[in-house]
């Protein structure tokens, strides 16, 4: 396992914006990025990071808000229910948040690291981190969509909010 350079917005980032790949392979070589976006992700602090966030465009992610590792490949929202307005950040714009609208539930459905079938549904910041996470894979960042920059009046401590 190995901790990879985190892509930030400004700085030579275009594999920020574009849309990733479905996975495929479900090898040697997926195991190892999932390793490594985990360690990377908790080196970090961060809840959750996307594959184009180290540079891979692939449909990947990794989340843990504290209920331990989730890793999805060619996650698919599949259903949303609710509406609330969180604070987000996000490891590729590091010292910023900004208020976003996102579901309050989420079930999503993707591939394991062996590519079998899972389905997840989450609530609150898991909701949050599942829809932020697959923002990334279609070439989103939380800024595109943020409705207010609170990054001046919102000290930013939380792990949970950084994904
Ligand atoms: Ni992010």
């Amino acid at each position: 396992m190995a901790i990879r350079n985190i892509v930030k917005l400004g700085e030579d980032d275009a594999v920020l914006h574009k849309r990733a790949r479905k996975v495929e392979k479900f090898d040697a070589r997926l195991h190892e990025l999932l390793a490594d976006m985990a360690e990377t992700m908790y080196a970090a602090d961060g809840a959750g990071l996307a594959a184009p966030q180290v540079g891979v465009l692939k449909r990947a992610v990794v989340i843990d808000v504290g209920e331990g590792l989730i890793e999805l490949v060619n996650p698919e929202i599949v259903s949303t229910e609710g509406e609330v307005t969180v604070i987000e950040g996000c490891l590729s714009v590091p010292g910023r948040s900004g208020k976003v609208v996102r579901p309050e539930k989420a079930t999503v459905r993707g591939l394991n690291r062996d590519g079998e079938e899972v389905e997840i549904t989450g609530e609150g910041m898991l909701a949050v981190c599942l829809c932020h996470e697959i923002d990334h894979l279609d070439g989103i960042v939380y800024v595109d969509k943020m409705i207010e920059d609170v990054s001046d009046q919102y000290e930013f401590a939380k792990r949970e909010e950084q994904a």
